[in-house]
């Protein structure tokens, strides 16, 4: 069979991974997709960069329209992020009958409705497992491993480079200057870090997490959001005499009033799991009333790990569009359920 073609939007931390483990694993994903797939054009801004990286028989542009309007492409993976410009590519490769992949929470917790409603309208999957914690395959967990349950709430660790820096000042001494620097030089950080230290990323993804769990829709504005700038030394030194570390917690779970969401430092006891991860490692505890609490843990951030999600997805969507090309299969796309109305 002819391999499914992939247009690539963004070659950087995440598009570069999933360039390498796409290449160095291909033989095994093709037995798992069904059939090879395979990377046909590349967008990037600096397009001599890109040539070293990609070689010779893949089309690079820096126009990322031309990519999400080919037609000989079944799929397209954004990896640029940001908001303003993602929308129109993710709009216009639905528009034109693509599958979209994208690791883009930031625009997801923006315009994630309005694209998800786009996909279902036009019969396409859109797939966002590398969103939320990295290579944390928490979505699936989520959509399929919990189906059963009706989920009380769901907490945890999902901002990789808050945890780096939390860890680093705690255990290296490190300034929360020279720790942020080491999570950016390590590809942990978001182009702007700022959405990372304000607590804004994880809030983002606990948007979309609450979605899956809740069945409501994507409402990022009714997250309350505190990041991680205003703590000092002192407090984690403080938080540790007295038996406690802190850590930047998302948590969303039902109330009597709707759903709550928030973001904020929180105090966990030394002992308790959450206060043990460490490094750029996100952790995520999700309670539902059959199973009750379970955990999911990983690398939350950086290339490889999230490149792992974003490969994930291309073998789910490739397995299903092959099956039946013009079948629609909403339980990939986010599909608000009868709770839509709960107000938040
Ligand atoms: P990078 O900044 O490393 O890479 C961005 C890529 O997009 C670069 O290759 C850049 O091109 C390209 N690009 C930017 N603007 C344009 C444009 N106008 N036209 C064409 N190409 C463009 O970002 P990341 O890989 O870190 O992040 C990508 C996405 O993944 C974001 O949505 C981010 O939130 C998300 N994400 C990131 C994680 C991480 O650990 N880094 C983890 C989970 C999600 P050039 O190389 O030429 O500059
Ligand atoms: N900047 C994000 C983080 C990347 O640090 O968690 C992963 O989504």
């Amino acid at each position: 069979m002819e391999p499914i073609k992939v247009g690539l939007l963004g070659l950087g931390v995440v598009g570069g991974g999933t360039w390498n483990v796409l290449r160095r694993n291909a033989e095994e994903i093709g037995r798992r997709a069904g059939r090879q797939i395979e990377i046909v054009r590349v967008a990037v801004r600096d397009v001599a960069k890109a040539r070293a990286k990609v070689g010779a028989d893949v089309q690079i542009t820096d126009d990322a329209f031309e990519v999400v309007r080919d037609p000989q492409i079944d799929i397209v993976v954004e990896l640029i992020g940001g908001v303003t410009l993602a929308r129109e590519l993710l709009l216009e490769a639905i528009a034109h009958g693509k599958h979209v992949v994208t690791a883009n929470k930031a625009l997801l917790a923006m315009h994630g409705t309005e694209i998800f409603e786009a996909a279902s309208r036009k019969g396409v999957m859109i797939t966002f497992e590398a969103a939320v914690a990295g290579g944390i395959p928490i979505i699936k967990a989520i959509r399929e491993g919990l189906t059963a349950n009706r989920i009380e709430w769901v907490a945890g660790i999902i901002n990789g480079t808050t945890n780096y820096i939390l860890s680093e000042m705690r255990t290296n001494k490190l300034t929360f200057a020279q720790a942020l620097q080491q999570a950016q030089q390590l590809g942990y950080a978001e182009a702007d870090p700022t959405a990372d230290i304000q607590g804004i990323d994880a809030a983002q993804k606990l948007t979309l997490l609450a979605s899956m769990a809740f069945g409501i829709p994507v409402q990022f504005s009714k997250a309350y959001i505190e990041g991680i700038t205003q703590l000092s030394d002192e407090d984690l030194e403080t938080a540790q005499y007295l038996g406690y570390r802190i850590k930047l917690l998302g948590i969303t779970r039902r109330r009597a009033q709707g759903i709550e969401l928030r973001v904020h430092p929180t105090l966990v006891p030394a002992n308790s799991i959450l206060a043990n991860v460490e490094d750029a490692m996100n952790a995520v505890l999700v309670n539902g009333d059959a199973v009750g609490q379970t955990l999911y843990y990983g690398k939350g951030a950086g290339e490889e790990p999230t490149a792992s999600a974003v490969v994930a997805d291309l073998i789910d969507v490739t397995r299903l569009h092959t099956a039946d090309p013009g079948q629609r299969v909403p339980h990939l796309a986010f599909q608000p359920d009868a709770m839509a109305d709960i107000p938040i």
